[in-house]
């Protein structure tokens, strides 16, 4: 037939010409098999992390960090849930070459070693949890981090950074809190580095760990933008709650020929780039009421 050799062309895998390995018949059959196993390892996994998940949920409900490897494990193949790579994507998009990147409240340390210190020629990552920071050396090491112990109502690790990192956490803290902090990021990063992270509008009411409430991306456009130049906000909506995604600097956003070019040149989907805003107004967000702060219970919430 006519057809029937343009047909088996077609089903041909296209290999671009590569000649065959001599071993390829070999390799097949150990491919197959090591595919097999990992699928079975996998399955493994998704169960014992599924159970942690569920341990953790219940029975461990004051710590502050979270292992992430349970979202690897169980969350993305179980509910296709993408969230929690966000911040790690827009934040390793933002880090420049040679850049000494500090990550402040950095938790179990997953986006300190798998996102950001890939990119950086050195890393501080530091947290006021001991146990955050045992699971971080333990389970996320690498040479180019320092996992330090430190709280950052205190002010923050000495030393210049061209970058500083804050993720997940500004809630934890008053308004009067955050600003100081922000204050002291922008003193360590000076007029060219960068302040990355991302905060929340959380849907949940009974959250008593949480000091202040955003609502919009204006309302973290001030807050995060009132001790720099520029700042730019952009968001992503879920069931629960909306990430708010920021950078700010007293230099232009992006770092002129960075990676991040093709990010800020508009992102598709659902996040969006509100532009460069000027913010020197207070800002004046809702705090949560003192009823609120007076049911924390776990004093390392501050
Ligand atoms: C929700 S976790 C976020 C962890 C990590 N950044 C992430 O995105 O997964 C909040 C972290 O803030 C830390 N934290 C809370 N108060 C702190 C403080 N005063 N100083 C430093 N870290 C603090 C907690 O121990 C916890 O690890």
């Amino acid at each position: 037939m006519a057809g029937g050799s343009d047909n088996k062309q077609a089903l041909e895998p296209a290999a671009g010409g590569t000649p065959a390995h001599p071993l390829e018949p070999l390799a097949r059959p150990v491919i197959a098999s090591l595919q097999r196993l990992n699928r079975l390892i996998r399955r493994v996994s998704l169960l014992t992390h599924r159970l942690q998940g569920a341990v953790e949920g219940r029975y461990d409900r004051r710590r502050m960090w979270f292992d992430h490897y349970v979202d690897v494990n169980w969350k993305l193949p179980t509910d296709g849930d993408t969230m929690f790579l966000e911040r790690g994507l827009f934040n390793r998009m933002l880090i420049g070459p040679d850049a000494d990147v500090l990550e402040i409240a950095c938790g179990d340390g997953y986006y300190t070693a798998h996102f950001y210190a890939p990119r950086a020629r050195s890393m501080v990552a530091v947290d006021v949890d001991p146990s955050a920071l045992t699971f971080a050396r333990r389970s996320n090491g690498r040479p180019n981090i320092r996992y330090q112990l430190h709280d950052i109502r205190d002010g923050l690790p000495g030393g210049r950074f061209s970058h500083v990192i804050w993720d997940g956490a500004m809630l934890f803290f008053s308004l009067e809190q955050v600003d100081s902090i922000i204050g002291w990021i922008r003193e360590r990063v000076g007029p060219n580095g960068i302040f990355s992270g991302y905060t929340y509008a959380d849907y949940v009411e009974e959250r008593p760990y949480i000091r202040h409430r955003v609502r919009d991306s204006d309302d973290v456009a001030r807050l995060v933008g009132a001790h720099f130049e520029n700042v730019g906000v952009w968001w992503t909506q879920h069931s629960e709650r909306t990430n708010f995604y920021f950078a700010a600097s007293d230099a232009a956003l992006p770092p002129a020929g960075g990676p991040s070019g093709l990010f800020y040149a508009g992102h598709a989907g659902d996040q969006h780039w509100s532009g460069e805003l000027r913010t020197d107004q207070a800002t004046s967000l809702p705090e949560t009421s003192p009823d609120d702060r007076s049911a924390r219970s776990d004093p390392r919430i501050p």
